[in-house]
């Protein structure tokens, strides 16, 4: 089944709490918890506190996509703040499988990201070991970005892929998916999509609602 996972980057910090409780009412099942270290990409973001104050106060899955060099060094804190998958990036882990194991450990999901101009191959023995894969279609670091067209193609080797494979894993999406092209990121393989400014500009409960049209019609 598809899933929608809104990112709360694009949410309003003053008002997170209830920005978080109006796309779980509307449906969403994931929520995109995007963690910037300023070194990984130019921007920072959020952390433990924000993190784990919004686990109290929903049952979504948390899907936290670690944007940070060596995040070796947190994942027993994400897994502790309340992350129910942990995505690190293939580009800034040295040991990635050894990290890979280590989310499993700390009994999370585990998802591995690709920068747009990272190969596929990147993934070739690693994929067996993950949850899910993330395709970022923009380059990661800000909200409202425009997708990069090439990714269509990229999403679609990597379902033929994982299929070869008869493997189960995941593929989400992340970056300029907005209601006019989400339906070009399913037919092409993804099935779980992340959507920030799409989401969180204008009526959330209604946008929501919209995305799930779609991708529940898949
Ligand atoms: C970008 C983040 C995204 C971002 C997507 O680095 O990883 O999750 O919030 O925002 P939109 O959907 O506005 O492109
Ligand atoms: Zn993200």
């Amino acid at each position: 089944m598809n899933k929608l996972a809104p990112s709360i980057l694009s949410a309003d910090f003053a008002a997170l709490g209830e920005d978080v409780k109006r796309v779980e009412n509307a449906g969403a099942q994931y929520l995109h918890i995007d963690v910037m270290d300023g070194s990984f990409v130019p921007s920072l973001s959020l952390g433990f506190p924000v993190i784990e104050s919004i686990r109290r106060n929903s049952v979504m899955v948390f899907d936290v996509h670690l944007m940070i060099c060596d995040p070796d060094r947190y994942i027993r804190a994400f897994a502790d703040a309340g992350a129910d998958i942990i995505t690190v990036h293939a580009e800034a882990c040295t040991h990635l499988n050894r990290t890979v194991a280590a989310i499993k450990e700390a009994g999370v999901k585990a998802g591995v990201a690709l920068n747009p101009a990272t190969p596929l191959t990147a993934l070739d023995y690693i994929l067996e070991d993950v949850d899910m894969v993330l395709l970022m279609t923009v380059n990661p670091g800000f909200g409202g970005q425009k997708y990069i067209e090439s990714s269509t193609r990229k999403i679609r080797e990597l379902r033929k892929m994982i299929e070869e494979r008869k493997l189960e894993t995941d593929i989400e999406v992340d970056g300029g998916i907005k209601l006019n092209n989400v339906k070009t990121v399913l037919d092409a393989g993804a099935n779980v999509i992340v959507a920030g400014s799409a989401v969180f500009s204008g009526d959330a409960e209604k946008n929501v609602a919209d995305f799930l049209q779609i991708l529940e019609g898949k």
